[in-house]
């Protein structure tokens, strides 16, 4: 059977169940702005922004340029760490710099207040150089915030990134709208089981990032991985974006490359037994988290690999 196209949210919308991820630090000017227009015209529908990624008037300008309407795309954004206490302001510059008047999904970036002061407006450290982390603020008070602008209409949907089962749990107990989505790190060296069931049975939908392991997708190259590929007569990333499709969650991969681009919005069905192998790469000594921040450490979860202060 053909995968999905689209998976449905809580909201009863559709999202587009490949996005393209633009979420990249070191771009020449205007790389962004042509990827974007590409990828739209290309067939894609579904972009993946947030404010800390510094190219929203990029990301924009790539929309506009695309043609395409905006009521086709699916725009997502995030709040950064340091506007968690006035997601109206976070949520106004990313609009304002995107040009758009609403997103389809709005995610708090991290379940974490970073603190701005001298140092950094987004991302500050204190005088001895560790990060400027506020672990005392309620993440509570920012989702009532992002229901908020919600129900003012702003947003289409909102939901989380990077957010454990603990961390659900607690926010569980205060909030009125169920997140739509928990973005999250999601590949085969990284499945993250338990979140996904958790997920599962509270109709919160995960969407994958660093789908192929960020930088120069070193997943590709894994022996087991490039063995299904071989067998389906199609690149590792193929089978990497494949293996969430198959499994009921969003990919987000990220390219500036047109070939890639392209390349990467291809789906193909895989075989329980595919899966089973995928899933089963973390187990045999394989499991690494690539993204570890320094305000990740606590976060709930089970699997942290990073540094721990
Ligand atoms: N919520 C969060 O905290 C969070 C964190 C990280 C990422 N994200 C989102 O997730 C998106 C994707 O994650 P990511 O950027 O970390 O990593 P990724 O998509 O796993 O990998 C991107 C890397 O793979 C390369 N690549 C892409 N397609 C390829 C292909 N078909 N063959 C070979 N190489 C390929 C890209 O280079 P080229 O560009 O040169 O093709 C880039 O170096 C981000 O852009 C962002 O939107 C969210």
């Amino acid at each position: 059977m053909a995968p999905p196209t689209h998976f449905t949210l809580n909201t009863g919308a559709q999202i587009p169940a490949v996005g393209l991820g633009i979420g990249t630090w070191k771009s020449e000017p205007g790389e962004v702005r042509n990827a974007v227009a590409f990828a739209l015209k290309n067939g894609y529908r579904h972009i993946d922004a947030a404010l800390i990624y510094g190219n929203e008037s990029e990301v924009g300008q790539g929309i506009k340029d695309s043609g395409v309407p905006r009521s086709e795309i699916f725009v997502t954004s995030k709040l950064w760490n340091t506007h968690q206490p006035n997601v109206r302001g976070g949520l106004q510059k990313t609009l304002n710099d995107l040009g758009l008047d609403y997103l389809d999904l709005y995610l708090i970036h991290w379940p974490v207040r970073l603190v701005p002061n001298e140092s950094s407006e987004l991302l500050p450290v204190n005088p001895d150089g560790t990060r400027s982390i506020d672990r005392s603020w309620d993440q509570s008070e920012t989702w009532r915030q992002m229901e908020e602008v919600y129900r003012e209409g702003k947003v289409r949907a909102i939901g989380v990134a990077n957010w454990s089962v603990p961390y659900l749990e607690q926010l569980r107990k205060k909030w009125t709208v169920v997140p739509a989505v928990n973005q999250v790190e999601l590949h085969p060296f990284l499945p993250q089981h338990k979140l996904r069931e958790y997920c599962k049975s509270l109709g919160i939908l995960l969407e994958a990032y660093s789908p192929l392991g960020s930088t120069g997708a070193p997943i590709m190259s894994d022996p087991e991985v490039q063995k299904i590929a071989d067998a389906h007569g199609v690149s590792p990333a193929t089978i990497l974006i494949s293996y969430h499709v198959n499994k009921g969650v969003v990919a987000i991969p990220k390219s500036v490359s047109e070939k890639r681009i392209s390349s990467n919005k291809e789906v193909i069905p895989l075989s329980e037994k595919d899966l089973t192998v995928l899933d089963g790469l973390a187990g045999l000594g394989k499991a690494k988290r690539i993204n570890t921040p320094l305000w990740g450490f606590d976060l709930g979860f089970d699997d942290w690999y990073g540094p721990t202060k």
